[in-house]
């Protein structure tokens, strides 16, 4: 009777009917992530156990690193930050999370509704799994080796010196005039790099090249924020490419082709140019080069964006934090000037020894990480064991740089530029091994030796020439938006050369 009376309802509400499952599917959906999941036991928000809408959208706003630290500060050192996903902000979690596999057991791969596939499908270095990435690390691990890297300087020094150049034409012109130095900066990144990848020059310091290379790279990393939401919501993702402007469509598909012409000039035989750059090296290696061109295309993408905006960036914030602290630019620019009597003299061996110099640097890279958000791996079948505990199969995990290096639990006084903390006992309570800006593992970066190298030369030959001042509007320049990397606003400096130095 009443199964009768309910058909009867539902042929003549239909459409009510619809809603009502509907609003029942998520109340059973909601209520078994908050009481039943695996994950349920995570402390975190309700609204972010129950959907990822919370943290897609703190990924658009550009704040989702503000917004994962906020929980850290108010759950602790693990944080449920979507039905699937933990973030973390211990040490500890660095090596259960990224570290090599334990024997006979499958470490975390990355997470591919995060990255994404590449421009033209291939695999990449930044995006393969499993054998796939051995032999792209193994390929390439040649070409960024400290062997490649003495090789390599006479090529990183000449894009320095040309940055020198630059700045004193700058300031010949009109001695009072701010320069916008995160331009420069990435102007000099993008040069070094384009000349490493495909053995020419971009000539963006010389000033004739075409330099939408920088910009095109930024943009695409917000679209590929966007692109996210159609990964995580197929059935939105032809929304989301509807979203995306086609000019900046048509900009991805020229970088694209420009990368590929350049790969293809540059591995041309007849060319038999023998330069210590990336394809030099690798096609050098007596096992071979064992990429398709597609891969080589698609590899030389990553390097164009893993190896430029990171190191810019990271340049950036430390000139802005060395400006707001002038007791430690003071320590610094003396370190250096006393160091070197003469801008010749200023080579990478040295460089690496100095104490105040490099300890500026990593705290650079701490306060002001250039990758600041976290990178998600997925758990193996068997899931995995994290800081004790026994994560499933398929939860994406990943420790937040920027939480873990602004908890006070890991740094002491973790807002403050304190470049001491890493030479004085004073700061010898502070969690140092936290701080991996590279990330860990076998999937650290492949470019680190590359970009301290890059980051030391750079400052030392800068504030070698210069002095520097902050131009005042420019205070508060690190209050930024994030995708993936920085948002950089302009940094405004003005500079004096220093007086008869050679
Ligand atoms: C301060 C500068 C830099 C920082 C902070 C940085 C940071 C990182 C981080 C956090 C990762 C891990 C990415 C992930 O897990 O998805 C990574 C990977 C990588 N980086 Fe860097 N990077 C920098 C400079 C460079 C440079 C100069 C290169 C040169 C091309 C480079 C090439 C790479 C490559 C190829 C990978 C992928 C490695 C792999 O998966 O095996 N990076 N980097």
């Amino acid at each position: 009777m009443l199964l009768q009376s309910l058909a009867n309802y539902a042929s003549q509400h239909y459409y009510a009917v619809i809603i009502i499952l509907i609003l029942l599917a998520i109340v059973v959906k909601c209520l078994y992530e908050i009481y039943f999941s695996p994950l349920a036991r995570f402390p975190g928000p309700k609204y972010a156990a129950v959907s990822r809408i919370p943290n897609l959208y703190h990924t658009f706003k550009g704040d989702l690193v503000e917004w994962v630290t906020e929980l850290h500060v108010i759950y602790g050192n693990t944080v449920r930050v979507a039905p699937n996903e933990l973030s973390y902000s211990t040490p500890e979690a660095w090596k259960d999370v990224y570290g090599h596999a334990s024997a006979g057991k499958k470490t975390t791969e990355k997470d591919t509704k995060f990255y994404g596939p590449s421009f033209n499908g291939a695999p990449d270095i930044i995006r393969a799994l499993g054998p796939d990435h051995t032999r792209f690390r193994r390929n390439f691990s040649h070409a960024f080796s400290e062997k490649a890297l003495r090789e390599q300087q006479p090529l990183i020094r000449h894009y320095v010196d040309l940055l020198v150049e630059k700045l004193q034409t700058l300031v010949q012109e009109d001695p009072q005039a701010p320069i916008e130095i995160v331009h420069l900066y990435n102007l000099t990144t993008f040069d070094i790099m384009g000349d490493l990848t495909f053995g020419e020059s971009l000539n963006l310091l010389a000033g004739s090249g075409d330099d939408s290379w920088v910009s095109t790279i930024y943009i695409s990393m917000k679209t590929n924020a966007l692109r996210r939401l159609g990964r995580y919501y197929p059935w939105t993702a032809f929304l989301t490419r509807k979203l995306i402007p086609q000019a900046l469509v048509e900009k991805t598909a020229a970088h694209y082709k420009a990368c590929k012409e350049r790969v293809n000039r540059r591995i041309d035989p007849s060319r038999n140019a023998h330069r210590p750059d990336i394809w030099g090296i690798v096609m050098n290696q007596k096992e071979g080069l064992r990429l398709s061109r597609e891969e080589m295309y698609a590899n030389s993408q990553v390097f164009m964006v893993a190896g430029t905006e990171t190191t810019a960036t990271a340049l950036s914030g430390l000139t802005y934090h060395l400006l707001m602290n002038p007791d430690k630019m003071a320590k610094i620019v003396h370190e250096i000037r006393s160091t070197f009597t003469k801008d010749s003299g200023i080579e990478l061996e040295a460089l690496g020894r100095m104490k105040y110099l490099n300890a500026c640097i990593e705290e650079g890279l701490r306060l002001y990480p250039p990758v600041p958000v976290g990178l998600p791996r997925v758990t193996p079948e068997a899931g995995l064991m994290v800081c004790g505990e026994h994560i499933p199969h398929k939860t994406a995990l990943s420790v937040n740089h920027w939480a873990t290096y602004h908890d006070p639990e890991n740094f002491k006084r973790p807002n403050e530029y304190i470049p001491e903390r890493w030479i004085s006992d004073e700061f010898a309570s502070d969690n140092k091994a936290t701080l991996q800006p590279f990330s860990f593992g076998p999937r650290n970066c492949l470019g680190k030796n590359l970009a301290y190298s890059e980051l030391r030369l750079i400052l030392a030959k800068v504030l070698y020439h210069f002095d520097f001042n902050l131009v005042p509007e420019s205070v508060g320049w690190d209050k930024q938006k994030t995708f993936f990397l920085w948002e950089k606003k302009k940094l405004m400096v003005t500079l004096k050369p220093r007086a008869g130095v050679a």
